[in-house]
């Protein structure tokens, strides 16, 4: 029997373009939203990868024109950054946000439109949930990776480097109006980067199926996007000019976004988002290694979800085969199974030490992920000591 919770929320307001030459709709969409002198917003390896001019030339013929272009978000960008960004939107007149590339560049953007419309010039005034009290400028969202999901989530994930976290910013008006899928925009994507973003998006699915707030519709859309990753992950990293596994890996992205938008994430990220806020671990590898360990943490709790899960995860033939006893611990042998694969093709480290973390801040990693809100709806809870004995796993 599934349960059905006494009471939920559940919302997609972004408007879905998919498809082969799609971002050739960007003006005519801006146009549609009143706009007619974006802000683009990318980064120097999007602009290196030639996918700016993908976009600069979908506004040939248009009466909507770049009002300026801002190339250099960094990787997990920053207050400050967004700052500065909300400047030059507010010097050159600019009315709209056109956001091209992974999360950082798409994060950046959300935070810039958030001091664009409210005005002033510090986002830290702007922290934590549901705080937004203006509507926010029209926003198109062309993602450049598949993980994130960050073009149809409520959320932007901006870094504190003056502290060392990574700050959430939630609200209902951070929805883009417009989400553009477009297989030319993830082709030239490096074989580690969609192997780790790819991962990103595999944990949003497991975490959003077995957290408090999961619901029928976050399900549906859980299950479709980790059914999608199992077939189609493997190939998009094997083969990156593999036109159908990349847009197969934007579909799933954007399903997986939906569902965790709505029913949220888990202990996961929270671990996530600590190694990526102290030691720079992006955040994708940061899924890859936990996922399996904070399954593993709360098996005692949601077993039988996870046991739910293997039939997305490894197939019809797999879950029939394996005894219903069985089934959650397969589960999590299956991802790791997926994330050895992963680390044979692109070299997708396994482990915090091969992703570069020092021994020594390992403490402090579980000081930052205890303080960070994602485990706020994990099935089970998560005390310094927990986090502490998790990331040592993940160590070596
Ligand atoms: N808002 C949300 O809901 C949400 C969800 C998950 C993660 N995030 C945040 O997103 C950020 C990570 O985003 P990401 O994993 O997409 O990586 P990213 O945006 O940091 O990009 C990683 C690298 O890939 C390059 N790149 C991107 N697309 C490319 C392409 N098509 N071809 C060649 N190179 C390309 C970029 O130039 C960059 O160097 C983190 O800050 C994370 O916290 C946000
Ligand atoms: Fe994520």
């Amino acid at each position: 029997m599934v349960p059905i919770p006494s009471y939920y929320e559940f919302q997609n307001p972004v408007k879905v373009i998919a498809g082969k030459v799609a971002v050739d709709n960007v003006a005519y969409e801006l146009d549609q939203l009143g706009a007619k002198r974006p802000l683009v917003i990318t980064d120097k390896g999007v602009v290196a990868a030639g996918l700016l001019q993908v976009v600069v030339d979908g506004f040939a013929g248009s009466e909507v024109a770049i009002g300026a272009i801002f190339e250099d978000t960094p990787p997990d960008s920053s207050n400050h950054v967004v700052n500065a960004v909300a400047k030059m939107f507010r010097e050159a007149g600019c009315d709209s946000i056109v956001a091209v590339g992974g999360g950082s560049v798409l994060d950046t953007a959300k935070a810039v439109n958030i001091l664009a419309a409210e005005g002033g010039d510090d986002l830290l005034q702007y922290m934590g949930a549901e705080i937004l009290k203006k509507p926010l400028k029209p926003f198109i969202a062309i993602p450049t990776t598949a993980g994130t999901g960050s073009e149809v989530t409520l959320a932007a994930i901006i870094a504190n480097p003056d502290k060392n976290i990574k700050m959430a910013f939630t609200s209902a008006r951070l929805y883009p109006n417009v989400a553009i899928l477009d297989p030319r925009m993830t082709l030239t994507m490096p074989p580690k980067i969609t192997a780790a973003t790819g991962m990103d998006a595999l944990t949003h699915a497991v975490e959003a199926y077995s957290c408090k707030q999961k619901n029928p519709l976050s399900d549906a859309y859980a299950t479709a996007a980790i059914a999608m990753i199992r077939d189609y992950l493997p190939r998009a990293v094997a083969d990156g000019s593999d036109k159908d596994a990349r847009f197969a890996m934007a579909n799933a992205s954007l399903l997986a976004g939906v569902s965790f938008s709505n029913a949220m994430v888990g202990v996961v990220h929270s671990l996530a988002h600590a190694v990526g806020g102290v030691c720079h671990v992006p955040h994708g590898v940061g899924n890859a290694i936990f996922l399996p360990i904070g399954m593993e943490y709360n098996m005692d709790v949601v077993a039988d979800i996870y046991a739910e899960l293997l039939l997305p995860l490894a197939g019809p033939d797999v879950y029939l085969a394996t005894p219903p006893e069985r089934r959650a611990q397969k589960s999590v042998d299956t991802i790791k199974a997926l994330n050895r694969e992963l680390n044979r093709l692109s070299g997708l480290p396994l482990t915090l030490k091969d992703a570069g973390v020092p021994k020594g801040k390992l403490e402090d990693c579980a000081k930052a992920a205890i303080n960070d809100g994602s485990h706020t709806f994990n099935p089970k809870e998560l005390e310094y000591n927990d986090a502490l004995s998790l990331i040592r796993k993940a160590y070596e």
